[in-house]
């Protein structure tokens, strides 16, 4: 096991949170983790406190972009454990990130390491409340001091930890989405099944256009016809059509392939309900929804784990969605996998990783 020196802050800030009243991604725990790469290897891995790091303007990230990252999440179970939820996923989504950004693997020992001896230091910091959890934020950028578009000779490979609370301001009721309108996300042959910052700053124009009409989220069709819908800002899509869940498909590599979306296609042939993985025209859910065969639409994903959508905007029109109410299919969904995740339910397929 790979060694990872501790060294420990004089000025916890743990008194001065309000466990109550956690807002996703704004508190930081004490400490981090931090590794480099340089002369053509990761070293000096190394567990500091959390705080400011220094940067040169001409650091390659920068002007480039040449940053993934991940996110799982720690669980308090019921039994006062600490829990990973299905964290050979997030392990295995971050090297196939980092093969397209052209930047260097992590070993498996060093990423579970690190997040173990991470959490185990901040074991206090997990917050204990159905519903509460701690994020966890694995991330990787181009270091080096360089312009030219090449990729970067060094890395840093850092994890942050952040106690949260529910996702949306809404909690798990359901969201309002719109279309992405002319706006695209990913095309085939693109980045968009990577977990590359470039993702996320491209969807912030579309997502702030969409919040100013009161809607939640995007919901990004295809970027060459506009007609096939894929995913939602940081959720997988899931439509329950006529008795069968549909979601699209990963094989054009335009979709991230969610850790939570593979759960529920899981869960859902477990408990014997059809899934299968094909394209949805964004008609095709308006046509259902008029001849009442669409039963309900929700999102998957690490952080609101599982949310309902209430309605749907595309071009001037709307549908709702089961009455605007969850539905009885994302409900049992979301009490399957937070039961999986808080100790409550069996854990028939090793997705836990108890770090204790
Ligand atoms: C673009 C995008 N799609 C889907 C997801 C859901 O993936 P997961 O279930 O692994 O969190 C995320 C969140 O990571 C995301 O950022």
């Amino acid at each position: 096991m790979i060694e990872i020196p501790i060294e420990k802050t004089t000025q916890s800030k743990l008194s001065q949170v309000d466990f109550n009243n956690l807002v996703f991604g704004s508190t930081f725990t004490d400490h981090m983790f931090d590794m480099e790469y340089r002369d053509g290897k990761w070293q000096n891995p190394r567990i500091i406190p959390y705080g400011p790091i220094q940067i040169e303007p001409g650091m390659s990230v920068l002007h480039y972009g040449q940053a993934i990252f991940e996110g799982s999440k720690a669980f308090y179970t019921k039994d006062g454990r600490i829990n990973v939820f299905r964290m050979n996923k997030n392990f295995e989504r971050l090297n196939c990130s980092a093969k397209r950004l052209c930047i260097p693997d992590i070993e498996e020992d060093v990423y579970y390491t690190a997040i173990k001896k991470l959490i185990l230091l901040e074991k206090a910091w997990v917050p204990k409340d159905r519903g509460t959890a701690l994020y966890i934020r694995p991330f990787i950028f181009a270091s080096e001091s360089f312009l030219g578009v090449r990729p970067s000779k060094t890395y840093r490979f850092m994890v942050i930890l952040c106690p949260v609370g529910p996702y949306y301001a809404e909690g798990f009721n359901p969201v309002k989405l719109s279309t992405s309108g002319e706006y695209g996300r990913a095309f085939q042959g693109g980045v968009g099944n990577a977990k590359a910052a470039a993702n996320y700053a491209i969807s912030l124009f579309p997502a702030n256009e969409a919040k100013k009409q009161g809607f939640t989220q995007v919901v990004w069709l295809d970027a060459k016809e506009h007609r096939y819908v894929e995913e939602v800002g940081t959720m997988n899509l899931f439509c329950y059509l006529d008795d069968t869940l549909i979601t699209p498909p990963l094989d054009e590599g335009t979709i991230l392939p969610g850790v939570t979306r593979e759960s529920v296609i899981h869960i859902a042939r477990d408990m014997g309900i059809p899934v299968c993985e094909r394209k949805i025209a964004i008609e095709e859910l308006f046509d259902a929804a008029e001849k009442g065969t669409l039963k309900e639409i929700f999102g998957s994903g690490t952080a609101a784990v599982i949310s309902p959508v209430g309605e749907l905007h595309h071009k001037g029109q709307t549908i709702k969605i089961n009455g605007g109410k969850t539905g009885e299919l994302a409900q049992k969904m979301f009490d399957e996998i937070t039961g999986i995740q808080y100790g409550e339910k069996s854990d028939t397929n090793n997705w836990c990783h108890y770090l204790d």
